[in-house]
């Protein structure tokens, strides 16, 4: 990992620095693609990934990215450890390197990087300090996953929104920007989801810690090269995680806590 943050150029100069990570595990057919459209589709950002010691050469591929574009910087990790701690090292690296404002984006194409400047753009334009890309909002859409899934995220989330009082349409989204100062304030520390609740458990802090969260609608496409690691495990933790945390909630709202 060479060239840091302060090497780059931003017009966005109200922004700062932007860094998207990009976690993975098992996507060597998708990584070079992705990080050329995001680099195609916004020249000034930088881009991370965070590899879980794929076993498909993933993190090869990365490092020949990484030695031949400065803004491209890879992240070894010993092994499968979830998505959850891949970011959170990402967001600890990216913090460490001076960035301004923190991506997370899938390595398979589903979060489009061509609609990363409306993310970005809702930061400035609506002031907020999590901008959520939202499949579940007007305007948001979803191409090509089997209705499963569709039922899967729609039913997380409408749960999530009854259990835990979570006042978004898209809490399990993975295409999102964090303000630096978001996720400084919603100690990253403390934090022990694993899997896709990860997502649930950062914007519930950032909502929790008085943060602007907002969503803006964006289109998500499906995987067309390698698989989901959408697991059974993955979803009983976040079954079992959004239940005790709505739980707590509860509990806290009635001994006069918020
Ligand atoms: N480093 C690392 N370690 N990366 C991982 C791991 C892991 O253990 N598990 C998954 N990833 C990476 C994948 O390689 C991919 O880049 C990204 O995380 C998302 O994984 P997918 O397997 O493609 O997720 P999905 O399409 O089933 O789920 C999507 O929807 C979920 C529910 O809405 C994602 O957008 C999730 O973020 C989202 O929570
Ligand atoms: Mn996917």
């Amino acid at each position: 990992m060479t060239d840091p943050a302060s090497n780059s150029t931003n017009s966005s100069a109200e922004l700062g620095k932007v860094l998207v990570i990009i976690p993975t595990y098992n996507e060597a057919e998708n990584i070079e693609r992705i990080v050329q459209r995001v680099r195609t589709a916004n020249p000034d950002v930088h881009v991370l990934i965070a590899d879980d010691n794929s076993p498909d050469g993933t993190g090869e591929i990365a490092d020949r990215l990484a030695e031949t574009d400065g803004q491209v910087h890879v992240m070894h990790r010993k092994g499968k450890e979830g998505l959850g701690a891949a970011y959170l090292a990402g967001f600890r690296w990216g913090l460490e390197q001076g960035y301004d404002v923190l991506v997370e984006m899938d390595a398979d194409g589903s979060h489009q990087p061509e609609q990363l400047p409306r993310l970005l753009n809702a930061l400035q334009e609506q002031q907020a300090d999590l901008v959520l890309g939202s499949r579940w909002v007007k305007g948001g859409e979803v191409v090509n996953w089997p209705k499963s899934r569709e039922i899967l995220s729609r039913g997380g989330n409408t749960y999530a929104r009854i259990m835990m009082g979570i006042p978004l349409r898209d809490a399990t989204g993975g295409y999102r920007a964090f303000r630096r100062r978001t996720l400084e304030g919603i100690d990253l520390a403390s934090v022990q989801s694993q899997g896709y609740c990860f997502q649930v458990d950062l914007a519930w802090r950032a909502i929790k810690a008085g943060f602007r969260v907002v969503e803006v609608p964006i289109t998500f496409v499906e995987r067309e090269l390698g698989a989901s690691k959408m697991s059974r495990q993955i979803v009983m933790e976040a079954l079992w995680r959004v239940t005790a945390w709505g739980l707590r909630a509860r509990l806290d709202r009635l001994r006069g806590k918020r």
